[in-house]
């Protein structure tokens, strides 16, 4: 069974990968990755050598190469997540994000159109349904009502997904996931950032009164949902994924400080975030019905392993954290570099 994943040197695409491979032994994975900034394929170093995987360097929004790979390969499924992915940078220039997100998926539906693949999933997030009050649940009839240029071109290519199974009766399917945490994952989203920045001694830069709500799931638990729903979710059908793990960043902070053995001094209130959505949280009891799927992952459990790996690949994290990395972080963080953010505690 020929399996396309995007987005596979990404953090979940990567994390992805690897537990196909593991649970379905009749899978063979085509990974087609541009490897942007946030692409490493050495994230997948352990698959050299193994003929079940194969890394294929393109663009997704190349219609050529897109449409060449699937005349080669004759691919069963596509699992969809090659996408630009954070917040503040679509805030920056949301450029990339359209070509990518949008257009690259419209691309990708075309081609499996075109070649007649059998099941196409769509990995979104719950960011497509905007932001919650105190209370409430983000449940699959939730109206789209997204707030950054990030979720609004995820939400453009949800529809665009939606709107290929009507029209062409396409077998697409969509998963909405709450925030990932995890190993592989690129250290300017705020758990990667945050570790990083204890481990070298800085101050972590926290957005705002740090009082907005995240719901955390560990990547692990992401990846066993979106295999679920490749395996039996039901075309056309949209199935939210969640952790049923809510907290503020400031107790999710005062955790990582806690591990890291650092003291409150450890925080930097910065400028909120434009646009900063309150909280996200999800409901999701439709997969769990339909696909006898759960999250397993107890958080303060996942959380210190995420800690100890990073902790134990510092040559991972440097390597990224040099190069554009760093005109990234000045140019987000106000100037002030990973050197003179540092204090002693
Ligand atoms: P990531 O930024 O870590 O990885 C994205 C991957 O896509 C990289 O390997 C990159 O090289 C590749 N890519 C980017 N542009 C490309 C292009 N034009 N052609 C081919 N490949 C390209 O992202 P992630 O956090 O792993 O997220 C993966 C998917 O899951 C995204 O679609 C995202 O919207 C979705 N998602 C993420 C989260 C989360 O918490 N991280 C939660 C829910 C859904
Ligand atoms: O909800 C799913 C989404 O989760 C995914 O679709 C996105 O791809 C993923 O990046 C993530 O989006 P967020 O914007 O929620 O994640 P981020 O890690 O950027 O921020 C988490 C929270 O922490 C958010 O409220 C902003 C805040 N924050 C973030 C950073 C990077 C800070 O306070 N300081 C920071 O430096």
């Amino acid at each position: 069974m020929r399996i396309l994943i995007t987005g596979g040197c990404g953090f979940i695409g990567s994390n992805l990968v690897r537990y196909l491979l593991h649970h379905e032994p009749a899978a063979h994975v085509v990974n087609l990755d541009l490897l942007t900034y946030a692409g490493n394929a050495s994230n997948l170093a352990d698959l050299a050598g193994d003929s079940r995987y194969e890394l294929v360097r393109a663009d997704v929004a190349d219609r050529d190469a897109v449409r060449e790979l699937f005349r080669g390969r004759k691919f069963d499924s596509v699992l969809h997540l090659a996408a630009e992915s954070h917040v503040d940078r679509s805030i920056h220039d949301s450029t990339p994000f359209i070509r990518t997100n949008v257009v690259g998926t419209q691309v990708l539906l075309d081609a499996a159109k075109e070649f007649g693949i059998r099941r196409f999933v769509q990995v979104s997030t719950d960011e497509v349904y905007g932001s919650l009050g105190p209370s409430g649940l983000f449940t699959e009839t939730t109206p789209l009502c997204p707030s950054s240029p990030y979720s609004a071109s995820k939400a453009a290519a949800d529809l665009l997904v939606g709107a290929y199974h009507h029209t062409f009766g396409m077998p697409t399917l969509i998963t909405r996931c709450s925030n990932n945490y995890g190993p592989y994952q690129f250290p300017e989203k705020l758990i990667p950032l945050f570790i990083s920045n204890l481990l070298r001694g800085e101050q972590v830069p926290v957005y705002g009164d740090g009082l907005n709500v995240r719901d955390w799931i560990h990547v692990e638990d992401h990846c066993a949902g979106i295999v679920a729903v490749w395996r039996s979710g039901r075309p056309g059908e949209v199935y939210n994924l969640g952790g049923r793990c809510e907290k503020t960043n400031l107790a999710l902070t005062h955790e990582l400080i806690a591990l890291a053995g650092r003291t409150f001094a450890a925080i930097r209130y910065v400028a909120d975030r434009p646009g900063h959505d309150r909280r996200y949280a999800i409901d999701c009891s439709k997969a769990e019905q339909e696909l006898g799927w759960t999250p397993k992952v107890d958080f303060s459990v996942g959380l210190r392993e995420t800690f100890d790996w990073y902790r134990a690949h510092p040559a991972w994290v440097e390597s990224i954290r040099n190069g554009e990395y760093r005109s990234y972080y000045e140019r987000q963080y106000g100037g002030k570099t990973a050197a003179n953010t540092s204090v002693s505690e």
